[in-house]
């Protein structure tokens, strides 16, 4: 059965260009994002990898630790860990998994075999501290993610772990958000110091309480 928001994510030990891990103790305390992609030495993925790489500073300040996957073997991701450098200017620097039995990506339902029988789609995991699923996306092979999304929504996650609130759409780090329906009216002024509007009684708008 496949994997749904909520559920524990499965541990295991896997070889990488990084040497041998266990999932759950590479992830240790940290927040972890696990994504496949379809094949080594492909553009698309080269991009993705790429950006990835580019964006370990903003992984870092969110606590998260980053792993790829893909169905190659660990010394094709060595080759072309070289041109991902190249290319796109960047130091590959987390672990790519060689997953060539393919045992982690059924684990994780990265196999879709009517996209592909073989090849795992772009699948990506946020796994919190207490190793929980909280976002699961697929992409097609055809499509490279949006990796700014990706810390869009591990913000969201972050905060929305902490307070009583949502974020609506489109929100980034620093917008309002919304009043959970849970918290009673009576209790918004103690819970959320910095005021709150009320649009329609379900709809009841705060400042972000950590800024
Ligand atoms: C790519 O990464 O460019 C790619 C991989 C598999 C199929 C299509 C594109």
């Amino acid at each position: 059965m496949s994997l749904r928001l909520g559920d524990k994510a499965p541990n295991f030990k896997a070889k990488t260009s990084k040497g041998e891990i266990d999932f759950y103790e590479f992830l240790g305390d940290s927040w972890g994002v696990l994504f496949s992609h379809p094949a080594d030495y492909t553009p698309v993925c080269t991009t993705e990898l790429g950006r990835t790489a580019a964006l370990k500073d903003e992984f870092e300040k969110r606590n998260v630790k980053v792993a790829a996957l893909s169905v190659d073997s660990v010394e094709s991701h060595h080759g072309w860990i070289e041109d991902i450098n190249e290319t796109q200017n960047v130091e590959v620097n987390f672990p790519i998994i060689g997953d060539e039995n393919r045992e982690i990506a059924e684990a994780y339902d990265m196999i879709h075999p009517n996209a592909s029988a073989t090849a795992t789609v772009r699948s990506l995991f946020v796994i919190a501290p207490d190793k929980t699923i909280k976002l699961i996306i697929s992409y097609p092979a055809s499509t490279g993610r949006n990796f700014q999304e990706i810390l869009r929504v591990i913000d969201s996650l972050q905060l929305t772990a902490n307070y009583s609130v949502a974020t609506p759409a489109d929100w980034k780090q620093g917008e309002d958000v919304v009043i959970t329906p849970a918290v009673k009216d009576e209790d918004v002024p103690a819970k959320f110091p910095k005021g709150h509007t009320v649009i329609k009684p379900y709809l009841r708008m705060t400042p972000q309480p950590n800024k």
